[in-house]
């Protein structure tokens, strides 16, 4: 804002009026606490910004600020695949951008280490449950950090903190009556870690695995298509149908987004019924115990949702001005794929609502990824791991694909062909090119970094192609706000690599090269060059603020070569006419990616 205020009274103020920046201020840097969904701004606690408060706990301590944005916590039943690192890339630039418009966010992730599915994988694989825990629990801290997932909170399930939590939670939902004991006889699906009635069931075949070669008839989940097996036990059952209206009023009001999802959520709940919140610890002794009642454990999704409310510091952590519980003061966003989507905009609100407490501000659920048009399955041997991908296509080659290629609605298709030709086009050959050949020294005799204060400056830039390229670069960052803001980085992908294409239109048409003065050739104009520098070195800063979230390294590389200070990387300066420092264009040109 300062910066274009100053060009605007020294030098520019015709020209600004020309191109509308006003509009671009209000539409940007002013508003970002309209945020992820405003079509449920009636929590009057939702823009608090300042509401921070400690929560201390055993492996970090941190502040919870205005903003929780989380992943699932991932089954710790078999190592990382492109489907979580998706969640996570996802979540991680909504995070990104977030701090990017100043707000305070606390981004987590973590494992999900209790349940059956876990313990059948730890006899498996002939561990110790924790002993199993522990190691794959590892493996997907590892491939979040080699991405660099900037989360701020790694929880696991098996750690005191959180166990007392679920107990906290346990006792709230029972002294409020709303656990009753019961008995439960119906299907299982333990893949899916879920309860199943007779009609969401259907006759299949067992699928082939290395432990069971041989297919049989059995019973498949009609949602998922994963196996159940029949069981019949005495358990605590919590009273689902007691908010089922309230739910369908809030996912009226369209939670959910994209919003398509509202209404796939809406039609689970004619279906339900109550749920059962526990189960016999002789079937699964990996399990919280109820408390209490050493006979039955915590069933795994009421254990592993209430996550999200240990890394908020619990029933116990207060509100900055001690009023309140910190989570009430809080604005959630859960980023989570769309096979949990009935686990998270009903069963998490229901216990939410049965405590008293705040329900999510926004869920962004997300479809899945496919490999080569084909579900990727073990069985198949066509997962993808993280790591073989990093080390193919380097880590911000594949977070790049990752998020212009996944889908909120529709499913993304994992293809070599494509990624390789999505980082040769996009990366490489146009951002990264545009990088390369605007920073070199060659357009820059001087050495010194372009300025708009020329003489010149306000004429050159009131020339049809250099007006239209700036006019384009203000409704970008507008637009590209908007798409992010709500969880949907591809169309804010989608919009930057256009403009980062029309930039090297741009390029093309006032080719630069020729007024260079070449000593005995040509005079060169230097004035116009400085110009059009300025113009080009302010598209390149832009997108690379803009990709910022997708491509964290190669936007810093660049802003650190164009000499961008780091505290003027935030939603703050994004606006038109920085001034570039008084530093020397490197010698060295930058390159970014390689071709694939
Ligand atoms: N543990 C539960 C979540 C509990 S959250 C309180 C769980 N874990 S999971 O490991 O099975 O899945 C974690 C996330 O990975 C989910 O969002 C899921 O949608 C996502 N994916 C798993 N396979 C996927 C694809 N093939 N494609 C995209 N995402 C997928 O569910």
């Amino acid at each position: 804002m300062l910066n274009i205020h100053r060009i605007t009274n020294r030098y520019l103020t015709s020209y600004y009026q020309t191109v509308r920046c006003q509009s671009f201020y209000t539409s940007t840097s002013i508003n970002h606490s309209d945020t992820i969904n405003n079509n449920h701004n009636n929590n009057s606690n939702h823009n608090k910004i300042n509401d921070n408060y400690s929560s201390s706990h055993n492996n970090s301590s941190h502040q919870l600020n205005n903003k929780l944005i989380t992943t699932p916590i991932f089954y710790v039943n078999g190592t990382p695949h492109i489907g979580h690192l998706y969640t996570s890339v996802l979540g991680d630039a909504i995070a990104r951008w977030n701090r990017f418009c100043n707000d305070k966010v606390l981004y987590m992730t973590g494992t999900d280490e209790h349940g059956q599915k876990v313990q059948d994988a730890a006899k498996k694989a002939q561990k110790d449950n924790i002993v199993y825990c522990d190691e794959i629990s590892g493996v997907f801290r590892k491939s979040f950090d080699q991405f660099g997932i900037s989360y701020d909170d790694y929880i696991r399930t098996t750690e005191q903190r959180h166990k007392n939590v679920v107990h906290d939670m346990w006792n709230k939902l029972d002294g409020n009556g709303l656990i009753y004991k019961g008995s439960y006889e119906g299907w299982y699906c333990v893949s899916d870690e879920a309860f199943l009635t007779n009609d969401q069931v259907q006759d299949g075949m067992s699928p082939v695995t290395p432990q069971n070669p041989v297919s049989k008839p059995c019973k498949l989940s009609i949602e998922s298509g994963n196996p159940c097996e029949w069981v019949s036990e005495s358990n605590y059952m919590f009273k689902l149908t007691d908010f089922l209206k309230p739910i369908d009023n809030w996912l009226s009001k369209n939670p959910l987004y994209p919003e398509s999802w509202n209404l796939q959520a809406r039609s689970y709940l004619p279906h339900l019924k109550d749920l059962s919140v526990s189960r016999p610890s002789s079937r699964l002794p990996w399990g919280i115990r109820v408390p209490n009642d050493e006979s039955q454990s915590i069933y795994v999704w009421l254990d592993a949702l209430t996550n999200y409310l240990t890394v908020a510091g619990g029933f116990k952590a207060r509100s900055a001005d001690g009023t309140d519980i910190a989570w009430n003061h809080t604005d959630v966003t859960h980023v989570i794929g769309k096979d949990i989507l009935k686990f998270h905009s009903i069963y998490w609100p229901a216990f939410l609502l049965g405590t008293g407490l705040k329900l999510p501000h926004s869920i962004v659920t997300h479809a899945h990824w496919t490999v080569e048009r084909v579900k990727m399955s073990k069985s198949r041997g066509n997962v993808i791991s993280p790591f073989d991908i990093a080390e193919k296509y380097g880590i911000e080659g594949v977070r790049y694909f990752l998020l212009k290629g996944g889908g909120l609605e529709n499913d993304g298709d994992w293809s070599d062909l494509e990624v390789r030709s999505r980082i040769t086009a996009d990366l490489a050959d146009t951002f990264g090119n545009l990088v390369t050949r605007c920073t070199a020294k060659a357009l820059h005799p001087s050495r010194a970094w372009p300025t708009c204060l020329s003489q010149t400056f306000a004429a050159t830039a009131q020339e049809p192609n250099s007006l239209r390229i700036i006019e384009q670069m203000q409704q970008l960052v507008s637009l590209v706000n908007q798409h992010y803001k709500c969880g949907d980085i591809k169309s804010g992908i989608y919009e930057v690599i256009n403009f980062t294409y029309a930039t090297n239109n741009f390029v093309e048409q006032t080719k630069p090269w020729t007024l260079v003065p070449k000593p005995g050739k040509q005079a060169g104009d230097l004035m116009r060059l400085n110009d059009i520098m300025y113009i080009l070195l302010e598209c390149i800063r832009t997108i690379a603020l803009l990709l910022s979230p997708v491509i964290p390294e190669s936007s810093k590389k660049t802003l650190d070569h164009i000499g961008v200070d780091e505290t003027h990387r935030n939603i703050n300066h994004i606006q038109f006419g920085y001034d570039y420092p008084q530093t020397l264009v490197p010698m060295n040109p930058l390159i970014l990616f390689k071709k694939e």
